[in-house]
C-alpha cells in the first residue's frame, strides 16, 4: 500500500478546487458553487466554455468517425488549414496535439529548411530569455528560462537565448549556424511582457537581412486574444512560421503549424508526422472555432471590449498603490503587484468567486474569454478594485 495522496504524479501545483461543469464564462465546483473564470484555461477557452458551435460540430463528428490515420485525407483537416492560410500570411499547414508539439514541429521546419532546402548546415534558433515554449526536450531547451530546464540535463543543444526587448543585445544575433529566431510577441507565462515594436523592427530587419527564419510562438496571443487574429498583425511584418494551440481547439487538444510555402516544402512525405495531429474530432473543433472568430464583426465587438476593459482596468490600478505596472495587450494583461501576485489570485477565487492566474511570483494574469459580457467586465473591475486598493 503506498501513502501517496493521489496516484497521479505531483507535477502541478493545483489550486484547491475541483471544477465539473463550464458554461460561457462560468464553470462550477464539485460543490456546485460557480465561479467567473477570467483565465479561460489559459487562453484556451477563448470562447468561453463549451461554445455551443464548437460543441455541435463535435458532436456531429462523434456520430461519424472518431478516428482516421493520416494515411488517410481527413477532410476537417484540409478545411481548417484552407481557412488557416486565408486568414494569416501562411500557405499550409502542419497539424499537432498541443503547443509543445506545434513549437516541436517548426524547429524541426527551421532545421530541415536549412539543411535540405537551403542547403547549408545551420541547425541553431536563437530563442529569448523569459519566453516559453513548452515542456518536451526540444521546447523546454527553447524556452528561456533555467526553472523548466532543472534536471533534464543535458538540453538539447541549438538554442542560444538573448536578452528580450535588448536592441544592443541583437548585435549578437546572428552566427554561422544560426537559422531562425523564436519567440513570443507578449511573452505569456515570463510575466507578460510585450515585445517593443523598435525592438521588432530591428529583429526582422536583421532577420530579413541574414536570411533566418522568424518563428513566431502564438500559442496564448492567437486566436484573438490580442484583438487581432494574430498578434504578429499588431506589429506589421509576417513572420515565416506561426504556431498554434490553446484557443484553437476551445479546448479540445489541437496543435498547428503555419508556414509559408518555400519553408513547408521542406516538410516532404516522412519528414514528420504523429498519429493523433488534425485527427477528425480536433479539427472538428478547431473548424467551428475558427469560424467564429473570423465571423464579420466578431474581433471588431472584441476590440470594443478590450478597449472598455482597459480602460476600468487602468483607473483602479492608477488608485492602487500595491500596483507596480499594468501591462499586455488586448485580453493578455499582467498586473504586477508589489507583494506575491498568487495571494492575490487566492483571495480573488475565495472572496470573490473570481478565477485568476499568476504569471510569475509579482504578476497577477487576467486572461478574460472573448465572449466576456460588459456586466462580467463591470464586475470583475468592481472585485478587481476592492482586492488591489
Ligand atoms: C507561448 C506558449 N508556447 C507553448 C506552450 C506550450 O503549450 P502546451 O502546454 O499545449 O504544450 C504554452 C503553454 O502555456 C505557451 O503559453
Amino acid at each position: 500500500m503506498s501513502d501517496l495522496i493521489s496516484s497521479v504524479m505531483p507535477t502541478y501545483a493545483r489550486f484547491p478546487l475541483t471544477l465539473t461543469k463550464g458554461e460561457g464564462s462560468y464553470v462550477w465546483d464539485d460543490q456546485g458553487k460557480k465561479y467567473l473564470d477570467y483565465t479561460a484555461g489559459i487562453a484556451t477557452c477563448n470562447l468561453g466554455h463549451r461554445p455551443i458551435e464548437v460543441e455541435t460540430a463535435v458532436k456531429n463528428q462523434l456520430n461519424q468517425l472518431w478516428h482516421c490515420s493520416n494515411l488517410y485525407t481527413i477532410p476537417n483537416q484540409e478545411q481548417l488549414a484552407d481557412l488557416l492560410t486565408s486568414h494569416s500570411a501562411f500557405d499550409q499547414v502542419y497539424f499537432s496535439n498541443s503547443g509543445a508539439e506545434a513549437n516541436e514541429a517548426a524547429i524541426k521546419l527551421a532545421r530541415r529548411y536549412a539543411q535540405k532546402v537551403k542547403n547549408i548546415d545551420q541547425y541553431e534558433i536563437v530563442t529569448f530569455k523569459q519566453s516559453f515554449h513548452g515542456r518536451t526536450l526540444a521546447t523546454l531547451s527553447a524556452t528561456g528560462q533555467e526553472k523548466v530546464q532543472v534536471g533534464f540535463a543535458p538540453k538539447m543543444p541549438g538554442f542560444r537565448y538573448l536578452p528580450f526587448n535588448d536592441i544592443t543585445a541583437l548585435s549578437h544575433l546572428v552566427k554561422p549556424e544560426t537559422c531562425a529566431v523564436m519567440l513570443e510577441l507578449i511573452q505569456g507565462e515570463g510575466g507578460v511582457n510585450p515585445a517593443d515594436q523598435a525592438w521588432i523592427d530591428q529583429l526582422v530587419s536583421i532577420c530579413r537581412e541574414h536570411d533566418l527564419l522568424m518563428i513566431i510562438d502564438e500559442i496564448q496571443t492567437g486566436m484573438g486574444r490580442t484583438g487581432t487574429l494574430f498578434a504578429y498583425q499588431q506589429y506589421g511584418f509576417e513572420p515565416d512560421i506561426v504556431t498554434l494551440a490553446k484557443g484553437l481547439g476551445s479546448g479540445f487538444p489541437i496543435g498547428a503549424t503555419l508556414a509559408k510555402a518555400h519553408v513547408a516544402k521542406a516538410f516532404t512525405v516522412g519528414a514528420h508526422g504523429s498519429t493523433f495531429g488534425g485527427n477528425p474530432l480536433a479539427t472538428a473543433a478547431g473548424l467551428a472555432t475558427f469560424k467564429e472568430i473570423v465571423e464579420p464583426h466578431f474581433l471588431t465587438r472584441v476590440q470594443k471590449k478590450i478597449d472598455y476593459f482597459w480602460q476600468q482596468l487602468e483607473q483602479v490600478c492608477a488608485q492602487a498603490k500595491v500596483v507596480e505596472e499594468v501591462r499586455g495587450k488586448g485580453f493578455l494583461i499582467g498586473i504586477e503587484v508589489k507583494g506575491q501576485a498568487l495571494d492575490y489570485v487566492n483571495q480573488a477565487r475565495e472572496k470573490h468567486q473570481l478565477l485568476l492566474l499568476v504569471a510569475g511570483p509579482k504578476v497577477i494574469r487576467v486572461l478574460p474569454p472573448l465572449t466576456t459580457s460588459r456586466a462580467e467586465m463591470d464586475q470583475v473591475i468592481n472585485h478587481l478594485s476592492q482586492l488591489l486598493t
